[in-house]
C-alpha cells in the first residue's frame, strides 16, 4: 500500500494513542499462566500484540477481545495445552523470544514460526540461557526461526546478559517461573523493566540487587513456582508511538501538541530527557502510577534544537526511537550522532541501513557507521519516495519526515505501521493529508 503525505503547517491539538506494545505482550503472557481472569484495558491494537493472543489461544487459553479490551482466562502455571499446530509469531520478535521462556518449561513440544523478517532474526540469545536451564531448542541453521522447543523440567541459573535486551531478560525470568529455586539475570545496562513490574503485580516474588561499581546495571532474581493471580490492568499509551508525534511537533514550526495517558516508565522515558536536553519545550503536568507503571500527559511545543549524541546506555534506552530521532537530527543545529547501536541491525530490518537509505532519498546527508550513524544538522527536507522495507518504525519515522518536506512525498509499504499502530495513518491525516 502506498500513502501520499503533504507537508503540514503545524501539528497542534490533543491525541490519545494505542496501548503500549511491550506492556500489552507481558500482561497477556503472564495472564495466561496466572490463575483466573485477567482483564486488560487499552491493550495494544497493533498486529504484534494480536500475534501474542493468537499464540496463547493455540496453547489452550480462552481469550476474549473487543477492540482494546481483552480478557485472558488464565489456567495457572501448569495449564497450557500442547498446540495442535505451529505457533505463529508473525512479525513479532517480542512474542517469539518472550514466549519461548514459557514454552521451555512445558511438558510438551511446540514450534514457533514467523514471517520473512522474523525468520532472519537471531535466536541464539535466548537458546543459550534456555539450554543452560535444561530445555532442548532447535532452530534453523542453529540460530533462526522456526524454533522447535522441547520443554523440560527446568533448573534455575544465574545469567549475565551479554547484550542489553529486555526480551532476553524477560525470556529468562519467564523460564525461571517454571524452575524450582531462584533464577537471576544481570543486565549490562538497565533495560525496560515492565516484566519485573508486571510479575510483581501478578504476585511473583522478585528481588533486586545493585552491582557494586556499576550504577546502571542490576541483578534481578525471581523465585520459581510462584502462585500468580489474574488481575485487572490498564495499559498506558505507547511512548514509542507518541515519539513520532513528539518529533513531528518539534519539526514543524508553530506546533503545540498534547498527548494524554502516555506510559512514562523511567526505563523508557529517556526520550523526553534527551529531547529536553537538546532544547525541546516539553512539559508533563500530571503523573500517576497505574499498576506500578507511571503515566501522564505530555505537552510539546515546536522548539529549535541543538542536536546531541546517543551512545552507551542511552542507546539501549532509546533503541526503538532512533530512526525518528535520526530524522529529527537533520533539522537540529548540530545534528545527531548515534553509536553503540549494532542491535539496530537485527531489528525488523537493519534499521541503520533503512534509516540512512530513506534519509538520502529526501536529500539529507547521513553517514552510516558499523554501529550507528551520523546525521549533520541544518539540512533541508525534500519531498521523496520513501520505502518502509516492511518495518513499522521506518514507515512512521519517514511519514513524519514528509510533514516537513517541500512537496508531497509517498511511502511504499505503508501498511507496515499497523504492526504497532494501526491508526497511525488516520492520525497523521489530521495534519499531513495522508491518503
Ligand atoms: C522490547 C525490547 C526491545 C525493543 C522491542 C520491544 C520488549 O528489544 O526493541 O521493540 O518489549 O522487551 P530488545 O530486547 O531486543 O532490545
Amino acid at each position: 500500500m502506498q500513502k501520499r503525505i503533504s507537508p503540514a503547517s503545524a501539528i497542534s491539538g490533543s491525541l490519545t494513542l494505542p496501548g503500549d506494545k511491550a506492556i500489552s505482550h507481558r500482561y497477556a503472557m503472564i495472564g495466561a499462566i496466572a490463575e483466573g481472569a485477567t482483564r486488560i484495558h487499552n491493550y495494544s491494537t497493533g498486529g504484534d500484540c494480536q500475534s501474542t493472543l493468537g499464540c496463547l489461544r493455540a496453547l489452550g487459553i480462552e481469550v476474549e477481545r473487543d477492540g482494546a479490551e481483552v480478557v485472558i482466562h488464565g489456567r495457572g502455571l501448569d495449564g497450557l495445552r500442547e498446540p495442535a499446530g505451529d505457533l505463529d509469531a508473525e512479525n513479532s520478535g517480542t512474542t517469539i523470544r518472550m514466549l519461548a521462556g514459557i514454552l521451555a518449561g512445558q511438558p510438551f513440544r511446540s514450534r514457533m514460526v514467523g514471517d520473512e523478517s522474523l525468520t532472519r532474526r537471531p535466536m541464539q540469545r535466548i537458546m543459550t540461557p534456555l539450554g543452560q536451564m535444561g530445555a532442548d531448542i532447535r532452530a534453523r541453521e542453529g540460530k533462526f526461526p522456526p524454533l522447535e522447543i522441547h520443554g523440560a523440567p527446568l533448573h534455575p541459573i544465574h545469567y549475565d546478559l551479554p547484550v542489553p535486551s529486555a526480551q532476553v531478560k524477560t525470556c529468562v525470568l519467564f523460564a525461571g517461573l517454571f524452575a524450582e529455586g531462584q533464577t537471576s539475570v544481570t543486565e549490562p545496562v538497565r533495560t525496560r523493566d515492565h516484566t519485573e513490574i508486571a510479575l510483581g503485580e501478578f504476585g511473583a516474588d522478585l528481588t533486586f540487587t545493585s552491582i557494586p561499581g556499576n550504577i546502571s546495571s542490576r541483578k534481578i532474581t525471581v523465585a520459581g513456582r510462584p502462585r500468580l493471580t489474574g488481575r485487572e490492568l490498564v495499559v498506558p499509551s505507547d511512548l514509542s508511538s507518541a515519539a513520532f508525534f513528539l518529533v513531528a511537533a518539534l519539526l514543524v514550526p508553530g506546533s503545540e501538541l498534547s498527548i494524554r495517558g502516555v506510559g512514562l516508565n523511567p526505563t523508557r522515558s529517556a526520550l523526553l530527557d534527551f529531547l529536553s536536553g537538546m532544547g525541546a519545550k516539553i512539559r508533563i503536568p500530571d503523573l500517576e502510577s497505574v499498576n506500578g507503571e507511571l503515566m501522564g500527559e505530555i505537552l510539546v511545543e515546536y522548539s529549535p534544537l541543538r542536536g546531541g549524541i546517543i551512545d552507551g546506555g542511552l542507546t539501549a534506552a532509546l533503541i526503538d526511537e532512533i530512526p525518528v530521532l535520526a530524522v529529527l537530527g537533520a533539522a537540529t543545529r548540530d545534528g545527531i550522532t548515534v553509536r553503540d547501536a549494532s542491535e539496530l541491525r537485527i531489528k525488523e530490518t537493519d534499521r541503520i541501513r533503512t534509516t540512512v537509505d530513506n534519509l538520502r532519498r529526501m536529500g539529507v546527508e547521513a553517514e552510516e557507521l558499523p554501529d550507528g550513524l551520523v546525521v549533520p544538522g541544518r539540512q533541508k527536507f525534500r519531498a521523496a519516495q520513501f520505502e518502509s522495507f516492511g518495518d513499522h518504525r521506518i514507515a512512521m519515522a519517514f511519514a513524519v519526515a514528509a510533514l516537513r518536506g517541500d512537496g508531497e512525498s509517498t511511502m511504499d509499504g505503508a501498511e507496515a505501521a499497523s504492526v504497532s499502530f494501526p491508526g497511525f495513518w488516520d492520525t497523521l491525516a489530521l495534519w499531513g493529508q495522508a491518503n
